[in-house]
């Protein structure tokens, strides 16, 4: 089904899981462009809640998707302005998961994720990227932690960007976000059954980098 069209390596997991690290590091090492789907849910957010727009507006939410006026260069340009930082505030991502849960929001981001596909290939992270997006991807990885080591990452991270955090609240949020991501209608957070399933816990960025690269060398040989 992939034809000539660019390779695809997919990596889906639920927040906070180290998909996008490893995502773009796996980008970096094979010389691939990256999306990071997420940023797009999150811009939608951020748009909406910027227009005044409520949330549940479906109608309103998805114009707003189909006409994103962003550009990824050295950061993320929403009307020339720089709102990458913006975007990874927790509040942020919560809105993201509540508009990701629109049917039509996610049809208006399909044709703008496909767009990311070009030569030499793509690495794209987030939820339903081997189910809905590239489902002929050539790898798709379902990349997973515990909800404990994943609030204490983001704990740490937060921590080392001097921004206050409540490792409780983290990891509520964290439980919350899954729950609704997992259970919404349309393409609920899950793994595929042709994705290998990746547990981080135990293991170091690198380490999960090295075994992302082994596995799509493996991938490649398949006919
Ligand atoms: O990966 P992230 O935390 O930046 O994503 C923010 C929210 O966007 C997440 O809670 C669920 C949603 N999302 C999605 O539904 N589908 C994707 N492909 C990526 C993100």
């Amino acid at each position: 089904m992939a034809g000539n069209l660019p390779p695809v390596i997919a990596i889906d997991g639920p927040s906070a899981s180290g998909k996008g690290t490893v995502a773009e590091r796996v980008a970096r090492d094979l010389g691939f462009h990256y999306l990071d789907s997420g940023a797009l849910y999150r811009l939608v957010a951020w748009a909406a809640l910027d227009a005044g727009i409520n949330l549940e507006n479906e109608s309103g939410v998805s114009d707003i998707a189909l006409n994103l006026n962003v550009i990824f260069n050295d950061g993320i340009w929403l009307n020339q302005k720089e709102v990458g930082a913006a975007l990874r505030e927790e509040a942020i991502g919560n809105a993201a998961s509540r508009v990701a849960a629109l049917p039509r929001v996610r049809q208006a981001l399909l044709a703008r994720q496909r767009a990311f596909r070009q030569p030499p290939g793509l690495v794209a992270d987030g939820r339903d990227m081997g189910s809905v997006v590239f489902p002929d991807a050539r790898l798709k990885i379902y990349l997973t932690a515990t909800p404990e080591a994943r609030a204490d990452r983001r704990y740490k991270q937060l921590m080392d960007k001097g921004m206050g955090a409540s490792m409780n609240a983290l990891l509520q949020d964290i439980r919350d976000r899954d729950a609704r991501d997992s259970a919404r209608a349309v393409a609920p957070l899950q793994k595929c059954s042709d994705a290998m399933y990746l547990d981080t816990t135990a293991l170091t960025i690198d380490e999960v980098v090295a075994q992302v690269l082994a596995q799509y060398k493996l991938a490649l040989q398949v006919p």
